[in-house]
């Protein structure tokens, strides 16, 4: 069965727009949990716009589910995520004005750099993982680069309608088929919400959907904890 990532980077933002203590991460986190999600991902951004440095601390020490933690591999990132050592980091391009990450890595131009993060990463006991868009080619070198598993990313699904989106999910099913092939595990996320969810959680071989924004908008109506049941119910 399909498992729920919460991403809760937008808790974060929050926080952040004040630069206050509330709300605060760790009980929202926890709220999660109760709710059903069976890992906690942040995203530590290089301009630490929402999470910070003590945050992923925290939650690590903390929370009773895996740590997930997004990031991409430039060097003030990487020092931090191999000292906490996460239980999963999900390896993901970086552009300091973007809203939100915007596409899948291109691993063929930054192969070697992203060999050697996974490596130091899978060194210290982290499961790492690559977001990447459903392309045969860039499955291929994450097999290459040893990942132990891909993220597929479904942001082209979530912003597309009728025959585009149709044919963007049987390219996610493609890609996970392939994936598991060559013995990589798969996770999917990106722009899911309650209403788009559901044929990405029945795709073959997906074990673990990365869910954020959508479930903290629907937070600020009915609860995490809430928000987060209804989601699984939605992946059901
Ligand atoms: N997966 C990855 C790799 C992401 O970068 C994000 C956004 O932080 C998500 C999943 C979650 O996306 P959303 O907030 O649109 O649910």
């Amino acid at each position: 069965m399909v498992t729920l990532g919460l991403n809760i980077d937008h808790v974060a933002t929050l926080r952040e727009v004040r630069k206050d203590i509330v709300p605060n991460l760790l009980k929202a986190a926890q709220e999660g949990v109760r709710g059903g999600a069976k890992g906690i991902t942040v995203h530590l951004r290089e301009d630490r716009r929402h999470i910070q440095d003590r945050d992923v601390f925290i939650l690590k020490q903390a929370i009773k589910v895996p740590l997930n933690l997004e990031m991409s591999i430039a060097p003030n990132v990487v020092r931090v995520a191999l000292h906490i050592k996460p239980e999963k980091a999900c390896l993901v391009p970086e552009k300091r004005k973007e809203l939100t990450t915007e596409g899948g890595l291109d691993l063929r131009h930054a192969q070697r750099q992203i060999a050697t993060v996974v490596n130091q990463l899978k060194k210290k006991g982290v499961t790492v993982s690559l977001f990447i868009d459903p392309e045969p080619a860039q499955l291929r070198v994450a097999s290459e680069v040893n990942a132990d598993f891909i993220e597929l990313h479904t942001g082209v699904y979530a912003r597309t309608r009728g025959s585009q989106r149709k044919r963007e999910l049987k390219r996610l099913r493609d890609a996970a088929e392939y994936a598991h092939e060559l013995g990589l595990g798969v996770n999917a996320g990106h722009g899911l919400n309650y209403e788009n969810v559901k044929p990405v959680a029945q795709l073959p071989c997906v074990e673990e959907l990365n869910i954020g924004h959508a479930i903290i908008a629907r937070a600020v109506f009915v609860g995490i904890r809430k928000a987060v049941s209804e989601m699984i119910y939605s992946m059901r």
